[in-house]
């Protein structure tokens, strides 16, 4: 018999007191500009696209009518660019008058309206990565009270033009400023993105103390180069990044790529597995106004939606990587059940892939029932020791979500009820 249920619950025990302003329980959800949209601030030849009010407005419009909002996409989220080149006479950060001329307090109610909420971005340093006014030591408490008082409820703060010294005391002022708002606002730290090394030299239990989430590597391309290259960099550390996830504190791989032009439909389906199984926030990059119907499947795959939430908010394992190029993922879910990735890093053809449960040691005193989370097929009486066959395509994925149905000593008594803490799991991680 494998060894279970303990080392689960070490999996489970707090590492860190997390930032304890009741956000973010489980990885948030919405619409993030930058990666499709960068800075382009030419709305004379470009209105439909650059960086505006009008664009904000829009994917609200999205948001809350093609059936996101119902899913969790709630975060209309802001980036880079947004300022006026200058701060004001009195040192507040404005809204360029041109493109944003009703403001950003005006924003917020229309997202608001909508059942959204607003997210802003600034930068702790002179500059923001583009240019634009930045947050100073000397600002933060301004511009956290600028934030609130305009009904913001994200800020992601960026690390450009600042040394590690403004780093080290401005990330933790900005966290305690922006608690002092007595506004909930969900905080992003790009704080590690900005110190590398491997492992990061990253204190993550601080981090876990200040921020709700938190970038750690180089920013997402439209390219499937940079969605494996994130991937690769996460399952290398995975040692140090797995433990610090948790309600509350998330490791972001950054945005959803998926709609825009870098990837393919299978890459896209890996990018959205790999993405929650690593408990990923899932900030969606791309124009929901021309989104394709096969993109659109797949960001509102409503399985995948439950895994990415679970309410444990275990980030998953690398758990193998075979010769043959096939790389297995697991994530604990809760009521025993668990999420798995069977990924190709193979560019041939589809690979007929076979193993069984109790390879990748999952107790042998269960039953499961599996789903594809992409094809909705169901095996049930599935025994960790039947070897079953899977066919996964070069670039893509088999997703399954599975659980016990039954105790192989105690068929009838499995089934019942118990508290989470109770509960047996199926495997070690
Ligand atoms: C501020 O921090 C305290 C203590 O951690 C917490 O109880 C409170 O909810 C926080 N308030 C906001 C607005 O974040
Ligand atoms: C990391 O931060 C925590 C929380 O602030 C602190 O207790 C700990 O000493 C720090 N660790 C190191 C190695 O600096
Ligand atoms: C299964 O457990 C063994 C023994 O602890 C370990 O060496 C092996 O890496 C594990 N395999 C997987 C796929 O988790
Ligand atoms: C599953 O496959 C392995 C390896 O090919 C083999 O040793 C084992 O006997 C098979 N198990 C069953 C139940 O067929």
């Amino acid at each position: 018999m494998k060894l279970m249920g303990s080392v689960f619950l070490l999996a489970l025990a707090p590492l860190t007191l997390a930032l304890e302003n009741g956000l973010m329980r489980t990885p948030p959800m919405g619409w993030l500009a930058w990666e499709r949209f960068r800075c382009n601030t030419d709305c004379k030849s470009d209105p439909h696209n650059c960086i505006s009010e009008k664009l904000f407005m829009d994917m609200a419009d999205r948001l809350a009518t093609d059936g996101w909002r119902e899913l969790g996409y709630v975060y209309v989220n802001i980036d880079d660019c947004w300022t006026a080149k200058e701060r004001d006479a009195t040192g507040h950060l404005v809204p360029d008058p041109e493109r944003f001329p009703s403001g950003i307090k005006a924003l917020a109610d229309y997202v608001h309206a909508r059942g959204l909420k607003l997210g802003i971005y600034a930068d702790i340093g002179s500059y923001t990565c583009a240019g634009y006014p930045g947050t100073t030591l000397d600002r933060i408490e301004q511009d956290a009270l600028t934030f609130a008082q305009w009904g913001v409820d994200m800020l992601k703060f960026d690390g450009c033009y600042s040394s590690g010294a403004m780093q080290a005391e401005g990330y933790p002022k900005m966290s305690k400023a922006l608690n002092a708002t007595g506004r909930p606002i969900a905080y992003s730290c790009s704080w590690p993105a900005y110190q590398g090394g491997l492992p990061p030299q990253v204190n993550y239990t601080l981090l876990a103390n200040i921020c709700n989430l938190w970038r750690n590597y180089g920013d997402i391309q439209d390219s499937w180069d940079s969605v494996l290259s994130i991937v690769e960099w996460f399952s290398v550390n995975q040692d140090v990044l797995q433990p610090v996830a948790g309600p509350g504190h998330w490791n972001d791989p950054d945005m959803l790529i998926i709609g825009n032009f870098g990837l393919s439909c299978e890459q896209s389906r890996s990018q959205m597995a790999l993405w929650t199984i690593m408990a990923a926030p899932l900030f969606m990059s791309t124009d929901l106004r021309v989104i394709s119907d096969s993109a659109k499947e797949i960001l509102q795959n409503k399985l995948m939606i439950k895994i990415n939430q679970d309410p444990l908010g275990i980030q998953g394992r690398k758990i193998l990587q075979e010769k043959s190029r096939i790389e297995v993922f697991l994530r604990p879910l809760s009521h025993s059940a668990s999420a798995l990735v069977f990924f190709s890093r193979r560019t041939d053809m589809p690979y007929r892939y076979t193993t069984s449960l109790a390879r990748l040691n999952f107790t042998q005193d269960f039953v499961y029932e599996t789903q594809d989370v992409y094809t909705g097929q169901i095996i049930s009486g599935l025994k960790a020791a039947d070897n079953f066959t899977i066919v996964v395509n070069p670039s893509g994925v088999v997703m399954w979500y599975l659980y016990p149905t039954m105790h192989l000593d105690q068929p009838f008594s499995f089934m019942k009820q118990q508290p989470e803490d109770k509960k047996v799991h199926p495997f070690t991680l």
